[in-house]
């Protein structure tokens, strides 16, 4: 491994196991998206062309650094934040090599390339959103500096991974984290369970998230300039308010929300009911 925790991707070493493991998931969540998905995601997913097995990272950079300037990295899993937070800043993209078991089609702990590649890489070629990425990245620098390293990944949380967006009046998906998953896709958009809420920089960056389960609030965005509009201001001051409360707990709405949708938590109290 590199000092930068990359490695080579390997890519002759995938099995026709694994190409195939990455056409079931591929050929699974893309039925999914015309209902679910933002257009932009699925614009961009197409030009990456990357239905046939588990895509050569060294192709899909080339396309993408012509696009937007971004390239993708190889890794072996999680890496520590400072090493991540240096590939975004200069427009590169970790993505974990190895692909799920057959037996975890559904649940895995730790992302693998089904979910770095499918749900991250496709946005990179959205002007706009590969600037955020970028400007991400730079920020999270600062904020390790600063020890406000729990209220940033909470944006990230709630944006790149979960995040939601506007389109012709109807709520789509855009997070990652929703669009790698078969489950949480229709549960996004159509579960009486979770809050649907109006993107709030601040508010966002108050509320703790789970990651044992599908969120209980996501966070709607109505468009990436909106996003990268209200991220492009000095994080100074807010990052001194932050060290005070309040803190908002997952399923929490506020008086001050705009709520498309206040969820009936159905989920989280039925399993609790279950275990009791
Ligand atoms: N504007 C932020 C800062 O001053 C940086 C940032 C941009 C963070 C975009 C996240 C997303 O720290
Ligand atoms: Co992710």
């Amino acid at each position: 491994m590199a000092a930068d925790f990359t490695i080579d991707q390997g890519w002759d070493r995938y099995t026709d196991t694994d190409h195939a493991l990455w056409r079931t998931l591929y050929d699974r969540q893309s039925k999914l998206l015309p209902r679910y998905a933002a257009r932009t995601f699925m614009d961009c997913l197409s030009r990456l062309d990357a239905g046939d097995g588990v895509p050569d990272f060294r192709r899909a950079s080339d396309m993408l650094e012509k696009a937007t300037g971004w390239r993708i990295v190889a890794v072996p899993g999680l890496i520590p934040e400072g090493a991540f937070f240096d590939h975004l800043a200069n427009r590169r993209f970790p993505v974990t090599n190895w692909i799920r078991k057959p037996e975890e089609m559904d649940y895995l702990e730790e992302p693998d390339v089904f979910h770095d590649f499918f749900g991250h890489v496709p946005l990179l070629l959205h002007p706009v959103f590969a600037d955020y990425m970028q400007a991400y990245g730079k920020g999270g620098q600062r904020a390790l500096g600063l020890g406000r390293i729990e209220n940033l990944a909470r944006l990230y949380w709630y944006t790149v991974e979960f995040g939601l967006i506007r389109e012709d009046g109807q709520t789509k998906v855009y997070g990652a984290g929703i669009l790698s998953s078969a489950g949480e896709t229709p549960y996004a958009i159509e579960s009486p369970s979770p809050n649907r809420i109006g993107f709030d920089l601040e508010r966002v960056m108050r509320t703790r998230y789970r990651i044992d389960d599908y969120q209980q609030t996501y966070f709607v965005i109505d468009d990436y300039d909106q996003l990268f509009t209200a991220t492009g201001v000095d994080f100074g001051p807010l990052y001194e308010r932050l060290a005070g409360p309040p803190e908002y707990a997952p399923a929490d709405v506020l008086p001050t929300d705009k709520v498309y949708t206040k969820g009936t938590q159905q989920r989280v109290l039925g399993t609790k009911t279950a275990a009791e």
